[in-house]
């Protein structure tokens, strides 16, 4: 591989940053000053530095975020914030992309990569990789609208939702359930909210796979997955 290429795609900088980088002699390859890009190496045998400082070859990045209300889950928009416009200039050098998408005004766990694969698995409907939103409602939700949630709803033509799952929390007033659903389809929570009579009011979604939205992440901020966490995607 290029060196210039292993620099960019480890996270160091843009082809122009990196470019400059290697011009002001920062890089070394197997302790020798490098300043040609264009230079092949080994991106696992061979030992490359940034000022002392080991770079590890990382083709793919993963980044968790908890997306706040008003940003669009696309790379990039004409008119609004995107996910992407949320990120330091390290990530976007990766060009990460965000897995599915989140209404504009919905929050919560958005996971960003440049991993295709991993995006496909996770989206694929054949996969059933679940979703589970926390629900803020205008009227409670008795158990028998609970039941038509649960037990599919014909919400287009040719689709009905697969089973669901409904928690309701009781101690609001039956306003506030967690609802777990396998699909994706467009606006799917509040659709299927709407066709029982009620409405959402707020939408967060807090787990996809076994994956969890981490408290300690605010709205806006965002974080690469741990081992831990990786293990649970890819599972
Ligand atoms: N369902 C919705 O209605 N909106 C979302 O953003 C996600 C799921």
């Amino acid at each position: 591989m290029r060196l210039d290429k292993f620099l960019a795609n480890s996270g160091i900088g843009t082809r122009k940053e990196v470019k400059a980088i290697l011009k002001s002699g920062k890089i070394k390859v197997n302790e020798k000053i490098v300043k040609d890009g264009k230079m092949q190496i080994d991106e696992i045998k061979d030992d490359i530095k940034m000022e002392g400082e080991k770079i590890t070859y990382k083709p793919f990045v993963y980044v968790m975020m908890n997306k706040p209300s008003g940003i669009i889950s696309a790379t990039e928009d004409g008119k609004h914030k995107t996910v992407v416009d949320l990120l330091c200039e390290k990530y976007k050098n990766y060009k990460v992309f965000p897995v599915g998408r989140l209404d504009i005004d919905t929050e919560g766990l958005i996971l960003l990569t440049n991993d295709g694969i991993l995006a496909h698995n996770l989206l694929s409907p054949k996969k059933h990789v679940d979703k589970k939103y926390y629900v803020e409602l205008k009227e409670p939700l008795t158990s028998e609208k609970k039941k038509i949630l649960e037990n599919g709803i014909k919400l287009e033509e040719n689709f009905v939702t697969k089973e669901a799952k409904v928690e309701i929390i009781e101690k609001t007033e039956l306003k506030s359930v967690f609802i777990t659903i396998s699909e994706g389809k467009f606006h799917q929570v509040k659709r299927m909210f709407k066709f029982i009579g009620n409405e959402v009011l707020y939408l967060k979604r807090v787990k996809m796979g076994k994956l969890l939205l981490p408290e300690k992440l605010k709205l806006g901020e965002y974080r690469e997955l741990t081992e831990e966490e990786m293990k649970l995607i890819l599972d």
